[in-house]
């Protein structure tokens, strides 16, 4: 029997209607949602309209669901739950931490690959760099986006932050984030981390890392809403952001008129109102972390390595992705052969219900990319491929 941890493979596949319809392989862009996660956004619908959406009873259950939603990420993350922060995406996060924190004239700040980054991790620092006149030091990356730790170290002495993916959106590979945590500490330099690949994909524990900040969305790995992310801001590091919206919810006038932040969470919270997203975004974390991230990351990693033994078969194919299987995610990238172009591979297998994508690969080139997720299966992965191996030959 196909099990997932203790359940069966067939019960999962049922809540997701997508199933039926397309072999979908894109949750590295957006994964479907769950039936129970739909339930649970048309409930707390329901519920808020029939009880009146401005009433004390809705007050106490809004005030309820975020403390559940914090609760469930403080699990998924190993983090405290009052160091959680709704946002609208990782883009959002990750400019809140980019243009919150008071720099100085000439600071630096590090950047895995510049341009190798996704543009949501990469473009936020290069225009506060602009703004702020600060200096940015791009770590040159091989062709999977890993980096040397002597020219890292080298980066590090003197600078104040250094941001990367934990898990690479074109290649798939994983990031060392705890040796690179441990050296950013010891030269006292804070660690902000792009979580869009990895948050519901991998187990991630933040205190391991020791990073200060780290954005992730509800709508990849995760399965939850579209519209709805988080940040993870450590509570010391928290006294470093300037908030990015400043309202009644997130500080208080004294009588003298100085204004005052509140503690975390509320500090960098003001003003959000996504309540069906964070109905979803806890029932969608509630179903991932039934099934365990372990079993997540390993069911995925089979899925991945099946294709890319069978894409293997195939000639002239590039492959990405380091050897080591520990660094790999469930993301498997390939150059088609005698340089055809991503897009219309991505395009031919649509018409044929798979559905890949195609990803800037560097080169100026893109891969055609796949990103299994839990729900997806074997005879998926060997089918999928088999319409590459059809196309190509
Ligand atoms: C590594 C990485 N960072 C950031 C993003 C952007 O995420 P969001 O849509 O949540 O802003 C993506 C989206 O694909 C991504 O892959």
């Amino acid at each position: 029997m196909d099990m997932i941890g203790e359940i069966e493979a067939a019960d999962l596949r049922r809540d997701f209607a997508i199933t039926r319809k397309t072999i979908y392989m894109n949750n590295g862009a957006v994964a479907p949602t769950p039936l129970s996660t739909i339930k649970a956004v048309t409930n707390f619908l329901l519920k808020v309209s029939e009880d009146g959406p401005d009433s004390s009873g809705i007050e106490d259950h809004l005030v309820s669901l975020l403390s559940e939603v914090r609760t469930r990420i403080a699990h998924l993350i190993n983090c405290d739950k009052d160091e959680v922060v709704l946002t609208e995406s990782t883009t959002q996060g990750l400019n809140i931490v980019a243009k919150g924190i008071a720099w100085n004239k000439g600071d630096s700040l590090v950047v895995r690959g510049g341009k190798h980054e996704h543009y949501a991790n990469y473009l936020p620092w290069l225009a506060t760099a602009q703004s702020r006149g600060l200096s940015l030091r791009e770590l040159a990356v091989d062709k999977n986006g890993f980096f040397e730790f002597g020219e890292l170290e080298k980066a590090l002495r003197g600078s104040r932050l250094i941001t990367m993916s934990h898990v690479l959106y074109n290649t798939g590979s994983i990031m060392p984030v705890e040796e690179v945590g441990k050296i950013a500490s010891e030269n006292d330099v804070l660690f902000c981390i792009d979580a869009a690949q990895s948050a519901g994909a991998l187990p991630i524990d933040v205190k391991k890392i020791g990073c200060q900040f780290m954005a992730f969305p509800g709508f990849k790995w995760i399965c939850g809403p579209l519209g709805i992310g988080v940040l993870y801001c450590s509570k010391k590091a928290a006294e470093l952001l300037e908030p990015h919206v400043v309202g009644g919810e997130s500080a208080v006038l004294s009588e003298n008129n100085v204004l005052a932040n509140l503690e975390m969470p509320s500090r960098l919270q003001a003003g959000f109102r996504n309540y069906p997203g964070a109905a979803g975004l806890e029932s969608a974390l509630r179903y991932i972390l039934r099934i365990g991230l372990t079993n997540i990351w390993e069911r995925n990693l089979r899925i991945a390595n099946l294709m890319r033994e069978e894409l293997g078969r195939i000639e002239g194919i590039e492959l990405y992705g380091p050897e080591e299987e520990q660094r790999r995610s469930s993301i498997v990238s390939f150059l088609p052969p005698k340089a055809m172009d991503a897009e219309k591979v991505v395009k031919k297998l649509e018409e044929n219900g798979v559905i890949f994508a195609a990803r800037d690969i560097g080169g100026g080139r893109k891969a055609v990319r796949a990103s299994p997720h839990f729900f997806n299966d074997e005879t998926e992965a060997t089918t999928a491929i088999g319409y590459v191996r059809r196309m190509l030959s």
